[in-house]
């Protein structure tokens, strides 16, 4: 006889995230939706609201207010797929009904409260969940997110940027002091609310940088930077606007420890630190990242270029925001913290051209 199928609850199912979370968990092996909620929304069929769930189970689902109660009742586990604010008192609620939650939020990213509250604008009202939270990335925290009930799903740049600087620093190669993040994101990133900035005819047929030096996603990665490193690390973090759906490319300009390190050492470091993670790829010398190999997937690809003429490392970092730097990840931490491996029903090629 097979298990019962984990029953799980998604709040935010009109947003992005919760968008692409419904994609994924229809072709999850052991997850069953079981409660998806929008307050704007509730009372339609799944089916209504997206035609592309037409003629699946789940497109019957009829969307609910978000309730902490309900979910708890029908869910083991649930994804909050909610802006930051919205998602600290709801898990905490669902914590104590008995549910494990993955919040997609930066409610439990940061673990210095006042760091939250300084770059976030607001209060954090839930000071034993955070003590709690677990950072859900799982190549680097697979077996604290495996005991965690509360999981922090890491922001998306935050994914690519400590993905390809994490065995570089790990294994000492890198100076801390000097790490550049070039970044670039599709505008899904953005969200689905409504916001003149993410108009068709302000995103297309341009390019452009934003929120320079002040990016909320700069205190989460120097957090996991500075614990990578062992102590305290600042880095220069630039965001741009692409005007792609889904997709970031992080070009990371570093400064090698040893310049005269040959390149193989440093290549052989990253196989090794990814040997046991095979969503992560190392690309062949010579070959370069794009979003499009990594849309709609859970693939996070990786390519070093030596430049011997400054004494860098150049590390490109590239994955669909939506899928790895969000819900696939929240995925991906659900099975973590269901038993599962981490890669459960996350197999699937980038959708080309
Ligand atoms: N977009 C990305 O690439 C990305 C990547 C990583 C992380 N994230 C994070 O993931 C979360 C969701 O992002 P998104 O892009 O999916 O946002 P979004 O498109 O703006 O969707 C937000 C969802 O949350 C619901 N919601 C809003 N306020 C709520 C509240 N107070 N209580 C309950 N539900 C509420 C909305 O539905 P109703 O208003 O109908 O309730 C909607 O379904 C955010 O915290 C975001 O920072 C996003």
């Amino acid at each position: 006889m097979s298990p019962s199928p984990i029953r799980v609850g998604l709040v935010g199912v009109t947003g992005y995230t919760g968008m692409e979370l419904t994609r994924l968990l229809l072709a999850h092996p052991s997850f069953r939706l079981a409660v998806v909620t929008s307050r704007q929304e509730a009372g339609q069929s799944l089916s209504a609201l997206y035609p592309f769930l037409q003629g699946f189970p789940a497109g019957d689902l009829v969307v609910a207010a978000p309730e902490a109660a309900t979910l708890a009742a029908a869910c083991d586990l649930v994804f909050l797929a909610v802006p930051h604010g919205a998602a600290m008192g709801l898990a905490a609620e669902l914590l104590a009904g008995g549910c494990k939650v993955v919040d997609l939020s930066a409610d439990f990213r940061l673990r210095d409260r006042a760091v939250y509250e300084k770059w976030y604008g607001i209060g954090h009202t839930q000071a034993e969940a955070l003590a709690e939270a677990v950072y859900g990335l799982p190549e680097l925290y697979a077996e604290a997110i495996a005991r965690a009930r509360l999981v922090a799903n890491p922001g998306c740049y935050p994914t690519a940027s400590i993905l390809g600087l994490y065995p570089a620093l790990a294994q000492d190669l890198i100076i801390p002091e000097d790490i550049i993040i070039d970044a670039k994101s599709g505008v899904s990133g953005a969200g689905r609310g409504p916001a003149v900035t993410s108009l068709f005819c302000e995103v297309q047929d341009t390019f452009r940088a934003y929120n320079l030096g002040a990016h909320r996603h700069t205190p989460e990665i120097e957090q996991e930077l500075s614990a990578i490193a062992g102590r305290p690390l600042a880095v220069s973090f630039t965001t741009h606007l692409l005007p792609v759906n889904r997709g970031i490319l992080a070009t990371i300009y570093t400064r090698l420890k040893d310049p005269a390190l040959p390149f193989e050492r440093i290549r052989d470091a990253y196989a090794a630190s990814y040997a046991d993670h095979p969503f992560v790829r190392l690309l062949p010398a010579g070959k370069l990242p794009e979003i499009r190999f990594v849309r709609g997937t859970f693939f996070c690809d990786i390519a070093l270029v030596p430049d011997p003429r400054t004494g860098r490392l150049i590390i490109l970092s590239a994955i669909d925001n939506l899928c790895r730097g969000a819900s696939g990840q929240a995925v991906a931490n659900a099975n973590l913290q269901c038993g599962l491996p981490p890669g459960t029903g996350l197999l699937q090629a980038a959708l080309v051209p």
